[in-house]
């Protein structure tokens, strides 16, 4: 009779440390209980661009996008060398002057803007004078947030 008993508190007790314990496994997300082995939350899909990232993909789009793309070659150079290439405070201020009159820099004799030219095959970038600091730097926050 007193076995019976103990065996009965034994299962009982068993069955509230299993419901309390799976309870504890869980977690919550959002409005959404979540077991954190079993489910991870997913990642989103698609990339979240900053506001900033946003401008920079409509003016290249507008601008750049006939002759670069971003991870690779077109005409021109893939545009994720506007982070790779020019990480120094000066290599960033002459990019700048290149992407507002590419074309002048050649003509003028710049060292550096004739290389590129040659390398990519003498075939000249437009210049872009209607261009502010900003508007580069939108571009190159879209280049970012989007290369490989
Ligand atoms: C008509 C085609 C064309 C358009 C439009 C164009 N580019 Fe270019 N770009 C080139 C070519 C070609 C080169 C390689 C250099 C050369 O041949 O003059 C180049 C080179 C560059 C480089 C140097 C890359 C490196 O490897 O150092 C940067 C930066 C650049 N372009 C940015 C831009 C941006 C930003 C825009 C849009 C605002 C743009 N380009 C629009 C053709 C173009």
């Amino acid at each position: 009779m007193i076995r019976s008993w103990i065996w009965l508190i034994t299962g009982i007790g068993l069955i509230f440390w299993a419901f309390f314990s799976y309870q504890i496994s869980q977690v919550e997300v959002g409005n959404l209980l979540v077991n954190p082995i079993m489910e991870k939350p997913q990642q989103p899909l698609v990339i979240q661009l900053s506001a900033e990232a946003k401008r920079g993909e409509t003016l290249f789009k507008n601008n750049c996008a006939t002759c670069h793309k971003v991870n690779r070659p077109l005409t021109g150079p893939p545009l994720a060398n506007m982070i790779t290439n020019y990480t120094t405070d000066e290599d960033k201020a002459w990019m700048y002057r290149w992407v507002k009159n590419a074309p002048g820099m050649i003509s003028s004799g710049d060292e550096r803007a004739i290389e590129l030219f040659k390398r990519y095959n003498m075939i000249a970038m437009q210049s872009f004078p209607n261009l502010s600091d900003q508007d580069i730097g939108g571009i190159m926050a879209y280049v970012s947030e989007t290369m490989d």
